[in-house]
């Protein structure tokens, strides 16, 4: 039994917003939030909550009642565990009185104890004048000032191999439970001796979303070596399971709420860096990759999730993962690209806020990046390498669990690569492996002679213009790649230094490994003189091959659909074909004016550098 002065302590201080947004994601509108029913089947809203009055009602199905009432019927729990589980969340204290539970002990209480020690006792050690210096140098030196530190609960362990321990034996607490948690270690010489699990690190506590520790992150002070990685974690243990939670999930959920929009980096510092920086709605996972169980966090609170993470390889392959799962649970990805060798961290200190907003502004949708990624390297050149660009892209578009996205998604790979809606749609419903059959793609007849065009000029002027001007050669091309891949350029030679170009904007003589005949093209090309005036006029110049270039693509693109036209026997689809002809021509007209044109404008979203 619950005392009726407790119930009525909870009721008053339970924040219904924080508990039902919870469990369902809501959306401000005025001074109340509004939701789709969380109790019955709907598409547009009609389930609202009211802080000021700490209720809820939907107007579709009647269902209301105040924040105890919501937690019993959407947990499907008892009074007494529905009253506790608000409790637990508005910092209300219960005493039940004779009742069951109340001799029944909380089996994970321990634990959570322990863990709450343990907090106690980093925290402490900062803050202490010697002991922590060390710590809060580095936390100084990485940007991260004493509120910030406060505000994630940072500490530090020190450089020690039993104070913790020490520290807890003073307080009676279990070694058993410090074990499992991994506050303690055993030593593999000596089994059975134990010592303190987290030494020389800054700790990073981790919270579950009802404020209970589950863990703990450490950042080693100094060199990494064999056995002394940067980074240890807690355990896997009985409270905390590093797959199902991310960090900083309740330092964060106010600030993505608001917004509906997430921004997910790779890990502890990131967080705290961006915290540091005035970026509140921040959260990592927690050293594996994007699991569903995180994602279907996000989910209650965010309709975007930004992926800020690290512009290498291995980062981009975590950002794609993680884009993918996200979509599942039906959160848009959009990525950010930051550029080479930064990552959130030394961007926010090297460059400030201001600008790694700007990158923030300039994320992509996951699909376009892709495609734009595909682009780069060439994929969408010949018809074979199309469709092996189609496989790549058809997980990204099961993934997506909305129809609207999944709809638009499937409208701008068939417009990339030309495969029918239809084929694509078929594709993504078969069930086995999709490289196990490439697509389809309708055969174009023999390639007959295409009309000869104007680009070899075009293509010349073009790499003249990059060659001579070293110092604007990133944003030069930078801005043709907006427009242009390598595949555009019909001699080899010439594609073949752009490509160089691509690989390295720096280079000044003809890379190793060059066909003999691009080489010494290339080679000729750097050797020129720039002169003033001609540098003066190359950026014109540089824009004007550009657009040649790209309205010759769209050229051949047509002639292509034409012969598609001419060969299909299917009515519907040959109705597509000629759309799409028709799209393609009126694109040809809009870029008529340099720069202008939804094409171009689609893809320069994905280069926030450019003005
Ligand atoms: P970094 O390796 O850059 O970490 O990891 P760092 O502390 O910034 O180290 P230095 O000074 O650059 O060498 C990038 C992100 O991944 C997190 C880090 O906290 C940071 O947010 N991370 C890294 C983890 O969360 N766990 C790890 O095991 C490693
Ligand atoms: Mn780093």
């Amino acid at each position: 039994m619950i005392p009726d002065d407790q119930v009525q302590e909870v009721r008053e201080r339970a924040d219904i917003v924080e508990i039902v947004g919870e469990v369902v994601r809501l959306k401000k509108a005025g001074r109340e939030y509004k939701a789709n029913c969380p109790f019955h089947e709907e598409k547009t809203p009609s389930f609202w909550v009211n802080p000021d009055k700490g209720v809820y009602h939907c107007f579709g199905c009647g269902a209301a009642g105040d924040a105890i009432e919501f937690v019993r019927r959407r947990l499907d729990l008892d009074f007494v565990d529905a009253v506790k589980h608000v409790a637990g969340r508005s910092g209300v204290q219960i005493r039940e009185v004779r009742s069951r539970d109340e001799l029944e002990e909380d089996p994970l209480r321990p634990f959570h104890e322990a863990n709450a020690f343990a907090q106690k006792w980093f925290r402490d050690n900062l803050e202490d004048p010697v002991v922590g210096r060390s710590g809060r140098e580095y936390l100084a030196g990485r940007g991260i000032d004493g509120d910030t530190a406060e505000r994630f609960g940072l500490g530090y362990a020190p450089d020690a191999w039993r104070e913790f321990k020490e520290a807890a034996a003073v307080h009676a607490l279990d070694e058993t439970i410090l074990l499992k948690l991994g506050l303690l270690a055993t030593s593999e010489r000596r089994p059975g001796e134990t010592y303190d699990g987290f030494r020389n690190r800054i700790t990073f506590p981790i919270w579950s979303l009802r404020g209970e520790i589950m863990g703990f992150g450490g950042r080693l002070l100094g060199e990494s070596g064999p056995g002394r990685p940067k980074y240890k974690n807690s355990s896997e243990s009985p409270v905390y399971h590093k797959g199902g939670t991310l960090y900083n999930l309740r330092g964060a959920r106010r600030a993505i709420r608001a917004t509906e929009e997430v921004i997910v980096v790779e890990g502890y510092m990131d967080v705290v860096s961006l915290g540091a920086g005035g970026f509140d709605n921040v959260v990592a996972p927690l050293g594996t990759a994007f699991t569903e169980a995180q994602a279907d966090l996000v989910q209650r609170l965010a309709r975007r999730a930004f992926l800020l993470f690290d512009s290498d390889r291995s980062g981009l392959e975590a950002t794609f993962k993680a884009a993918d799962v996200l979509l599942a649970a039906g959160v848009q990805p959009l990525v950010v690209t930051l550029p080479d060798g930064e990552d959130p961290d030394t961007l926010l200190r090297k460059q400030g806020p201001d600008r790694l907003r700007e990158f923030l502004d300039g994320a992509v949708d996951v699909l376009d990046r892709k495609i734009q990624i595909l682009e780069e390297r060439d994929w969408f050149s010949t018809l074979d390498r199309k469709r092996d660009a189609v496989d790549r892209l058809i997980p990204t578009l099961r993934a997506a669990q909305d129809p609207a996205t999944r709809d638009m998604y499937v409208a701008r790979v068939a417009e990339k690569t030309g495969v029918t809606r239809r084929t694509l749609e078929e594709e993504m419903a078969r069930l086995d492996s999709p490289r196990a059959a490439p697509v389809r793609t309708e055969r174009p007849a023999p390639r007959t002679a295409a009309p000869p065009r104007r680009t070899f000029g075009a293509e010349y002027a073009l790499l003249r213009v990059l060659a001579r001007d070293r110092s604007r050669r990133t944003r030069l091309l930078e801005m043709a790649l907006e427009r242009v891949g390598p595949q555009d350029f019909k001699d080899a030679s010439d594609r073949a230094i752009f490509q160089a170009f691509v690989d390295d904007p720096e280079l000044d003589v003809p890379p190793p490994g060059m066909d003999p005949v691009a080489a010494e093209r290339l080679a000729r090309l750097l050797e020129e003189p720039p002169d003033d005036a001609s540098l003066a006029h190359g950026e014109r110049e540089f824009t004007a091959a550009v657009a040649r270039l790209e309205d010759d693509r769209l050229a051949r693109e047509m002639d292509e659909l034409q012969r598609r036209i001419e060969a299909s026997e299917d009515g519907a689809e040959k109705l597509e074909l000629i759309k799409e002809k028709e799209r393609l021509r009126q694109e040809r007209r809009a870029q008529g004016v340099v720069g202008g044109g939804d094409y171009a404008r689609r893809l320069a979203r994905g280069f926030p550098g450019l003005d």
